[in-house]
């Protein structure tokens, strides 16, 4: 199955064998590019995957050492994502398996990030499952009950949480051309000192909201406004040019702040599961899929560690390379599917506001 993703800023291909062997596989980031403009610009974005697709698909065929002619089938992230980058990958998935005469599958991205644990882990997480995407773009958590059935427990009622971590990375002058503003965010952070840290606090979001969703844009203004602060006290242009401390104690207490509210809703969310899957006290854990590029996060992963094992779950993380957006996923969703016995199409239609 040769898997294409192109929903935002990587263009990703990959080639993987029906039993989960990943052959071979590229991506190409526009980390680079996005410095440049201080984030992701549509139109460029879907240009750079269209001058990008012909090396990617090279190299992830290189990887593999096939050529096309040993592709069996196409599997393309029909959404969701940037309306003009989604054309990219559509246009050349039903170019490819037109010209070929392949089968074609369209997979939902959020779709893909959910199943790629059962590619990468040993043994594969079963359903039932609660998986907790968070990305750049969305931040869900959903009851995955069979392959398919998917109940969205809740979401953001605002930005996601990567957003969030990117618009601070940018308040706090974090160089993005290093990597992305979520890392950059978290090695700021690490570097907090305690007395730092415990000067700045900020509060978790929905608290006392009894519901599954999340808020991000609140978390957001609180850091650039208290950032804003700090650096007219300190006499400075800009938040960025406050001193490494003050920088890394915001980035700590805006990190501590947002990973609070994750925590407090998925716990929520696995207490819900339970109910709603009707699980006795001595059924074996849920598992909790971690995945997204926010998944990254070591901190992240170690408090989620905890939590899980307080509430009856067992957390399953994605290898991190995988974390971010690819075209292994994709392909393996693709699998997913054909096993399933989803019909393939003759062509795919993108849709930026799909749903799971
Ligand atoms: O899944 P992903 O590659 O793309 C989509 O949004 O679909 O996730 C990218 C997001 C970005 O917002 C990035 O800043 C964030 O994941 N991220 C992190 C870390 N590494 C990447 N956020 C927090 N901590 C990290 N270590």
């Amino acid at each position: 199955m040769l898997g294409i993703e192109t929903t935002f800023d990587d263009t990703g291909i990959a080639l993987v064998r029906g039993d989960g062997t990943v052959l071979g596989e590229a991506v190409s980031s526009q980390r680079r590019l996005n410095s440049q403009f201080g984030g992701t610009v549509p139109s460029l974005a879907a240009e750079a995957h269209r001058a990008r697709f012909r090396g990617v698909l090279a190299d992830a065929l290189a990887d593999a050492g096939a050529t096309l002619a040993d592709v069996d089938a196409v599997a393309v992230a029909v959404g969701p994502g940037l309306s003009a980058c989604l054309r990219v990958g559509g246009d050349l998935a039903n170019g490819l398996a037109a010209a070929a005469g392949l089968p074609l599958y369209a997979v939902n991205h959020l779709e893909a990030h959910l199943l790629t644990a059962r590619l990468t882990e040993q043994p594969p997480p079963t359903f039932p499952f609660v998986s907790l995407l968070v990305t750049g773009g969305n931040t869900q958590v959903i009851l995955a009950e069979a392959f398919g059935r998917y109940t969205l427990l809740g979401q953001t009622l605002d930005d996601a949480i990567g957003e969030a971590f990117d618009k601070t990375a940018r308040t706090l002058g974090v160089d993005l051309a290093a990597g992305s503003g979520g890392a950059g965010v978290e090695t700021l952070a690490a570097a907090a000192t305690a007395p730092a840290t415990s000067a700045i606090r900020f509060s978790i979001p929905m608290k006392s909201h009894d519901s599954m969703d999340f808020s991000f844009s609140g978390l957001k203004t609180a850091l650039a406004t208290r950032a804003a602060t700090e650096a007219a006290a300190a006499g400075v242009d800009a938040p960025a040019a406050l001193p490494l401390a003050t920088r890394a104690g915001l980035a700590a207490a805006f990190q501590d702040a947002a990973f609070g509210h994750v925590l407090d809703k998925t716990k929520r969310a696995l207490a819900h599961a339970r109910a709603q899957l009707a699980l006795p006290d001595d059924a074996p854990p849920l598992p909790l899929v971690l995945c997204g590029g926010v998944s990254a996060n070591a901190a992240l992963r170690v408090e989620l560690e905890a939590a899980t094992a307080d509430a009856g779950a067992t957390l399953v993380t994605t290898p991190l390379r995988l974390c971010t957006d690819n075209g292994v996923m994709i392909a393996w969703a693709g699998l997913e599917h054909m096993a399933a016995g989803t019909e393939p199409v003759d062509h795919v239609v993108t849709d930026p506001r799909l749903v799971l």
